[in-house]
């Protein structure tokens, strides 16, 4: 049987929520992955060092053991040099999102303005401290992502020594501007690489399709599947595996976000074996993110093999019901327990 395997894949944009959510999907993560970066927009978010703390030891319980580093964020404010010296220790990175622009962002920034953030983000390129950024504006929603090319740009220009990530980029735009700045650098997720608009809205509404940003063109996702493919060196994977509760996806005002934690490597294994493209693999899932974050992946071998994996209609536990992206489907691709 044919096997493939990835050495110690990371996800560099996960939602692992809180309380019974949680319980439920971390586990879905680090039963695969070694490690990934935890996004902050809990209700309330985190945002002073004992939240990061507190939150981190939930995920540690919540993994049961598995070997599995959780990075950990700050969701961005205005911080002082003092408070971002003495709470480096304990993050990896400082998520930034507009205000209001997706789910649990409305404690987030007015406006991006490099003159009124310049010492906190100076303060994070001193300290070495990515900034990681949900790049849109509020205009017409196909549009958002591209607009935001050219706050990309301020903020690559003012603060040449920050690292800045562009999180789950959707676009062509975005993927040309990636290569144009040396600090700047992108994740992009599993159902940016498989799906457009179309997927989402053209026949009957798939709500478990729908995430911000929202999918967009074909030619967009060509642009995103040939970066991924190449191994390019600025790109890594991020998943954005954000669940939420079944009733609110099958809902009318559908939350936005993909639950793909338990299916991503295997789907990520099918697409890149169909591009005859399996040698890059490891480099989108890890070595990209070892350098972009400056970090040495602990050993974990991860062994796929060619034999049908059947997606559950949905995964449940702790009075939760979460339903993955191709919930139902059957894909090529599984890991060897
Ligand atoms: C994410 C979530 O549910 O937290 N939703 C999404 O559609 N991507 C938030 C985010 O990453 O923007
Ligand atoms: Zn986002
Ligand atoms: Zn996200």
């Amino acid at each position: 049987m044919q096997t493939y395997i990835v050495n110690s894949p990371f996800d560099m944009h996960i939602h692992f929520r809180d309380d019974n959510m949680l319980k439920v999907v971390a586990p879905l993560s680090s039963s695969t992955f070694v490690g990934g970066i935890i996004m902050p927009n809990l209700v309330p978010p985190v945002s002073t060092k004992q939240e990061v703390i507190d939150y981190k030891n939930r995920i540690m319980d919540a993994i049961k053991g598995d070997d599995f580093t959780p990075f950990m964020t700050l969701f961005f404010k205005p911080y002082t040099k003092e408070f971002l010296s003495d709470v480096k220790d304990v993050i990896t990175a400082i998520k930034l999102y507009p205000a209001g622009i997706t789910t649990n962002s409305e404690g987030g920034v007015e406006s991006i303005d490099t003159v009124a953030l310049a010492p906190t983000l100076n303060a994070m390129a001193e300290l070495n401290i990515p900034l990681c950024v949900h790049g849109e504006t509020n205009g017409f929603v196909m549009d958002r992502e591209s607009e935001f090319m050219s706050v990309y740009e301020e903020l690559a220009i003012a603060f040449p020594k920050l690292t800045i990530i562009m999180e789950h980029i959707t676009t062509k735009d975005a993927v040309d501007l990636v290569q144009k700045y040396d600090n700047l650098y992108a994740t992009i997720t599993l159902q940016h690489l498989l799906i457009t608009l179309d997927d989402v809205a053209g026949g009957m509404l798939a709500p478990h399709l729908f995430c911000k940003p929202i999918a967009k063109r074909p030619e967009d996702r060509d642009a995103l599947v040939a970066i991924a493919l190449s191994g390019n060196e600025k790109i890594m994977f991020g998943s954005d595996s954000a669940p939420h509760p079944k009733h609110a996806k099958e809902a009318c005002g559908c939350a936005a976000g993909v639950f793909t934690a338990p299916i991503a490597l295997q789907v990520l294994t099918q697409l890149f074996e169909t591009h005859n493209s399996l040698d890059n693999l490891q480099k989108f899932v890890s070595d990209n993110a070892c350098k972009i974050y400056n970090m040495k992946a602990k050993e974990k071998s991860v062994t796929l093999v060619k034999k049908d994996f059947s997606i559950p209609e949905y995964y449940e536990g702790h009075g939760e019901k979460v339903v993955p992206m191709y919930f139902g489907q059957t894909i090529s691709w599984s890991i060897e327990n």
